[in-house]
């Protein structure tokens, strides 16, 4: 089935799996905004109740399904009640994945797997989009000249995914690519690089979303630990840019079948960021910690795909986007977590130190 141009979102239902989560949220607002009636389906695993209430849904939100995507019968019944699919349920990051394979598993190879056969099945969705992740790169090609010096990742280049959640994106975006392309029914894959912005509340034991971190930190006085030094080079894309692309992306034609990058091009290592927090709180005390297994060096975008396939480009800077967050996080100074509160930074260089051993 071939999508209508972009601004033909009216009217149109949008299933977003993992739709209660941080760009989930953001991804509705903007589909409310292009005049489509966005569903959501989460299993709300992610965050309590005062995260979703910060991100604007929580259980008394009519148009949340709470429900696992691993229930065959009810994504079956929601797929059928959709026009485009967008998959960003996951069991997100790094360190849950790491600590916690069998969830891992279970959320992004078996849900995927749900969700996609759903969509095969159904002859009523135009598109399916999947949330997948720059972490399939992982430190980035192996015979760059100088493998220690940050680059651009591209997308046909060779992927290193160098922990299990980029090895289960992985396995999504191929499982995407298999079943959908012998089903004949359109899909994108999207590589999205490292989102941010308002909403945004740390994962427990996580090295990464280092903007929200140094913020939540900074606020509570605490250290900014900058793991491996700061050195790692990121892409840092503002979570509205994120949700403008894939709206976009839902109904362009020149999607179809594309799997394109989601960043600004940009690069900015982690200590520019921790820097750039302590212009807000010239108190905060940055210090240099051990480097985390499994974190990527890093990279940023190359764009030019991008760009060309969406006619479109990111709208934020990282240091705007900064700000923004500072100003978030001052105003709902309950989106810091207790967690949070109760950290050291010992006990924080020791859950990235030693992740529970995979269970046997
Ligand atoms: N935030 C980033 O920087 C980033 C970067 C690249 C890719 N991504 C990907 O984008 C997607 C959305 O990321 P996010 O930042 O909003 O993460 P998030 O954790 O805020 O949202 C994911 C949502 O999925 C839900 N979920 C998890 N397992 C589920 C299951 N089995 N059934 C139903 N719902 C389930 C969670 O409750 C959560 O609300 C994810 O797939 C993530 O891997 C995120």
């Amino acid at each position: 089935m071939t999508p209508q141009p972009h601004d033909d979102l009216t009217g149109a239902r949008v299933l977003i799996t993992g739709g209660a989560g941080f760009i989930g949220t953001a991804l509705r607002g903007a589909l409310a905004a292009a005049g489509a009636r966005p569903a959501l389906l989460d299993s709300l695993s992610a965050y309590g109740p005062t995260t979703l209430t910060l991100l604007g849904t929580g259980t008394d939100d009519p148009h949340l399904t709470v429900g696992d995507i691993n229930d065959e019968p009810l994504v079956r019944r929601l797929v059928a009640n959709a026009d485009y699919v967008v998959h960003a349920a996951a069991h997100s990051s790094v360190h849950g994945c790491t600590t916690d394979p069998q969830t891992a598993v279970r959320s992004n190879l078996a849900g995927t797997d749900t969700v996609l056969r759903a969509v095969a099945a159904a002859r009523n969705v135009r598109r399916f989009v999947l949330l997948s992740t720059a972490q399939v790169y992982g430190h980035g090609a192996p015979h760059t000249p100088r493998p220690e010096q940050a680059g651009v990742f591209t997308e046909d280049q060779q992927l290193d995914p160098l922990n299990i959640y980029a090895n289960s994106k992985l396995w999504a975006e191929g499982h995407t690519r298999q079943l959908l392309s012998v089903a004949e029914h359109d899909f994108t894959i999207l590589r999205p690089f490292s989102v941010y912005g308002p909403g945004q509340v740390p994962k427990k034991g996580a090295a990464s979303w280092v903007v929200a971190q140094f913020t939540m930190y900074a606020a509570l006085g605490q250290q900014l630990l900058l793991n491996n030094g700061g050195r790692q080079i990121r892409d840092f894309i503002f979570r509205d840019d994120v949700a403008d692309a894939i709206v976009r992306c839902l109904t362009i034609p020149a999607a179809a079948g594309r799997t394109l990058n989601l960043g600004t091009g940009a690069q900015t290592s982690v200590r520019e960021v921790a820097e750039h927090v302590r212009r807000h709180f010239p108190n905060a005390e940055i210090v240099d910690a051990p480097r985390v297994a499994q974190d990527p060096l890093g990279a940023c975008a190359d764009t030019t795909r991008m760009q060309a396939v969406l006619d479109w480009s990111p709208s934020v800077g990282v240091g705007d986007g900064i700000d923004r967050y500072v100003q978030w996080v001052r105003h709902a100074p309950n989106a810091i977590p207790d967690w949070m509160r109760a950290e050291t930074s010992n006990s924080r260089i020791n859950a990235w130190r030693s992740p529970a051993p995979v269970p046997l």
